[in-house]
């Protein structure tokens, strides 16, 4: 058998990229809710134009996104006849705290995810939690500048501390933060950072790296002391850099593009910053901030697995290089020419899948948890209602059998693995809808327009059939 038994196939969502309902059950305002659809997203997304409030003018499509809030109950009925073992979901934190500084947490919100958890155990789904996905009270980015600031570390905890306790013998597995690496790309979207004229943006970004990652071990120690029984990971963007040629330079710019990545992960795995890191903050003259107690938490308390999300390898290039460059996602770089792009110029390289599972396994051997995978298309609704999505289908093959080959072939150890938007939902990138990753087509176009009404894509079956012969059968 190529899969090991009891593998986790499923599929991932995000609570702001489809639950909606944002001002619904005493929910508070969170920074990923006040990111407008439109060409000024990746500047807020940034950091770089300052958007705190709904502004007249902009649609913002987190406000009532695919309505999940509302219709978890019917959609995680359609996981379960797909027959999801995990279904990846993220715990809207204005939900909780509203503001982020209460001393008591927000019963109803509460509530909401515990039903939302019974509901996938009914279907025999085991909940994997991601405790932030690219999500901040508004009020903690106000008052105390998001993640640049220590003080968030103690909401954190609280935060934490309260779903581990609500939710244990309901959720096992945990991720810390979404895609952590992505701070230093989107740095409002990943750690509600904005940044003034004339601020060193770098310091402040690892300032707030930094935070997160002692925040991260402490949650990983909360959660084993609450329920030894919790297995927590940290979250990476990952996606292995190749050289563009084999140019010493281009190596040297490969090399130290994935230590930007690895850095994180190193921290998280190892429980120490690595030689790399400690010299760049050096050099450049950054004070994190570290404490003893900080240098402890991290040490004793390091990851159970290791999850990521992987949609394409990326290519590196010496500045004197000749050749194209890309800014196909939040990684710019050069453009990799034996490869073919998706419509939104993402690279499709299935091998580099395979390539990216050795490279973390050989790096931490630990197990590895693919939290997300998956094409973003443009989908066509048949007259008959249909909807043929071969081109998804093609890419989840390929990329599945690239992950088969690494357990099979190169003996990579993995937990599971779950496609991004089973269900179409709102990008977090470009914050359209027509950008479809699921099985399940949603009627709602990039405007807010259509009748949320649900129906099954061609992929639906694939995938139920992948998942009933545990990935045997991926014809
Ligand atoms: C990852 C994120 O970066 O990629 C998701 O964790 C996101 O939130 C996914 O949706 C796909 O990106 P996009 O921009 O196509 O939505």
């Amino acid at each position: 058998m190529a899969f090991p038994e009891g593998f986790l196939w499923g599929g991932a969502t995000a609570a702001n990229q489809c639950e909606g309902g944002y001002n619904e059950g005493g929910r508070g305002l969170a920074n990923v809710d006040v990111m407008p659809h439109g060409p000024e997203r990746r500047a807020v997304g940034a950091g770089l134009r300052k958007m705190l409030d709904f502004e007249d003018g902009y649609y913002y499509p987190a406000q009532n996104a695919i309505d999940m809030y509302h219709r978890y109950r019917e959609d995680i009925k359609l996981f379960g006849e797909m027959g999801f073992k995990t279904y990846r979901l993220s715990i809207g934190w204005t939900r909780i705290f509203p503001n982020g500084d209460e001393d008591e947490p927000n019963e109803e919100g509460l509530a909401f995810y515990e039903d939302l958890f019974r509901a996938c155990h009914e279907q025999g789904i085991e909940p994997l939690v991601t405790i932030t996905h690219f999500d901040l009270p508004i009020h903690l980015i106000k008052e105390y500048g998001g993640w640049r600031n220590r003080k968030l570390i103690d909401m954190y905890k609280k935060l934490v501390t309260v779903l581990f306790t609500r939710y244990k013998g309901l959720v096992k597995y945990w991720l810390t933060f979404n895609e952590i690496n992505m701070i230093l790309h989107l740095p409002f979207m990943g750690a509600g950072l904005v940044f003034e004229e004339g601020e060193d943006k770098q310091a402040i970004e690892y300032l707030a790296a930094h935070n997160e990652l002692v925040a991260s071990a402490w949650a990983t120690k909360i959660g084993h002391e609450i329920d030894p029984e919790n297995k927590i990971g940290c979250m990476l963007a990952a996606g292995t850099y190749y050289p563009y040629s084999c140019k010493p330079e281009d190596v040297r710019a490969a090399q130290l593009e994935n230590q930007k990545n690895y850095f994180f992960v190193d921290v998280q795995s190892r429980g120490y910053y690595p030689a790399y890191a400690l010299k760049m903050l050096e050099r450049d003259g950054i004070d994190i901030g570290m404490t003893d107690e900080d240098k402890r938490v991290l040490a004793e308390n390091t990851v159970d697995f290791i999850s990521f999300s992987y949609y394409s390898t990326r290519c590196a290039a010496d500045e004197s290089t000749e050749c194209e460059r890309t800014q196909g996602n939040a990684f710019a770089g050069a453009k990799n020419p034996y490869l073919k792009a998706s419509q939104w110029g993402w690279a499709i390289d299935p091998l580099g899948f395979r390539i990216t599972l050795n490279d973390l396994w050989d790096r931490y051997q630990k197990p590895l948890f693919v939290v997300e995978n998956g094409l973003g298309a443009k989908d066509v609704v048949e007259q008959d209602g249909s909807i043929n999505d071969d081109y998804r289908i093609d890419y989840l093959r390929q990329h599945i059998a690239a992950m088969r080959d690494a357990i099979t072939e190169d003996g990579v150890e993995m937990l599971g693995y779950t496609t991004w938007g089973p269900i179409d939902l709102v990008s977090a990138g470009t914050g359209e809808m027509s950008k479809r990753y699921g099985f399940i087509y949603v009627d709602r176009d990039d405007a807010g327009n259509g009748t949320l009404a649900r129906s099954k894509k061609k992929s639906f079956d694939w995938y139920k059939k992948v998942i009933a012969t545990n990935g045997e059968d991926l014809s």
